[in-house]
């Protein structure tokens, strides 16, 4: 059965205003990967009117880069059935165009109503898609079995309490031990353990990370925060786009992917 068809018999079968299943989500989410391979954003089932959003900015899609064929060499996607969203990672490093793609695709009554994505390139934030790849594949973000898995409150805090330390280092996070965070291109995760740590230190004050809009999977223990990251990028005291995709085991944050977004070349810096 196709991915059209697919769709058309969850609709006839469950009612236009379905709450949306995990099924569902992660059919949405390899066909969303599938038209970025592609370049074929009609290939996805999409709402009468959808908004297509890169790095905040609202775009034609025609024009966007879900309308180029992009060669994926890794994705990674979370599924939050309680809000109707797929997030979708995509690390394109072996593409003429190398790039790190984090995509939230929002749906209502069964079709795709937004696409928000958060793309960096060459001069973003540290941006080396070879070394994205290198890392990001080795990590294991399995299915947490049903009996260790936390609750969306307890991922909903731990990612909070990651942005939240930024502009106030007396915030308690609850790092695990292991902590590999993936900032840009940069790893922590090959170092000896006493310094594999995600701990941030302080940003000047005052600094907020806002404007965060979440993903939650308790099944895979992630949590995906876009948000508005200030202090940065000279041009945009406000903040630019960023986002955080954070997997927990049993409370502890493991795993931190860092994407920002710069005007400028490496923001600046
Ligand atoms: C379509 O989206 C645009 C921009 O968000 C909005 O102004 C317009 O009212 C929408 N049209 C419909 C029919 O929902
Ligand atoms: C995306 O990831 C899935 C799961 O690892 C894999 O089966 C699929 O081939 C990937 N898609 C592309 C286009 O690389
Ligand atoms: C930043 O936010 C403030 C307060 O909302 C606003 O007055 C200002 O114009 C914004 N600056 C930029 C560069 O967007």
């Amino acid at each position: 059965m196709g991915f059209n068809a697919f769709w058309l018999t969850v609709g006839l079968a469950s009612g236009a205003s379905a709450a949306c299943t995990r099924a569902q989500l992660e059919d949405a989410a390899t066909a969303y990967v599938k038209a970025q391979a592609a370049g074929k954003p009609d290939a996805l089932l999409l709402g009468p009117n959808v908004s297509y959003v890169e790095n905040d900015v609202q775009i034609d899609i025609a024009k966007g880069v879900l309308s180029q064929a992009v060669t994926i060499d890794f994705n990674r996607s979370i599924f939050d059935t309680t809000q109707c969203i797929a997030f979708t990672e995509i690390t394109a490093a072996t593409n003429k165009h190398p790039y790190v793609i984090d995509t939230r695709l929002l749906f209502s009554d069964d079709k795709i109503t937004a696409i928000q994505s958060v793309i960096a390139d060459a001069g973003d934030w540290i941006f080396d898609a070879t070394s994205h790849l290198k890392w990001a594949k080795q990590e294991k973000w399995d299915s947490i079995p049903s009996d260790k898995r936390d609750t969306r409150a307890v991922i909903k805090a731990a990612g909070d309490a990651y942005l939240d330390s930024w502009g106030d280092g007396k915030v308690a996070v609850p790092y695990g031990t292991p902590c590999a965070r993936l900032e840009g291109g940069a790893y922590t995760g090959d170092k000896s353990p006493s310094t594999n740590t995600c701990k941030m230190p302080e940003f000047p004050k005052p600094f907020s990370a806002g404007n965060r809009r979440y993903v939650i999977d308790e099944e895979l223990g992630a949590v995906d925060i876009f948000n508005d990251f200030p202090f940065i990028d000279k041009t945009k005291p406000n903040g630019t786009s960023s986002m955080n995709f954070i997997r927990v085991e049993t409370g502890k944050i493991r795993y931190i992917h860092e994407t920002t977004v710069c005007s400028t070349k490496n923001c600046g810096r």
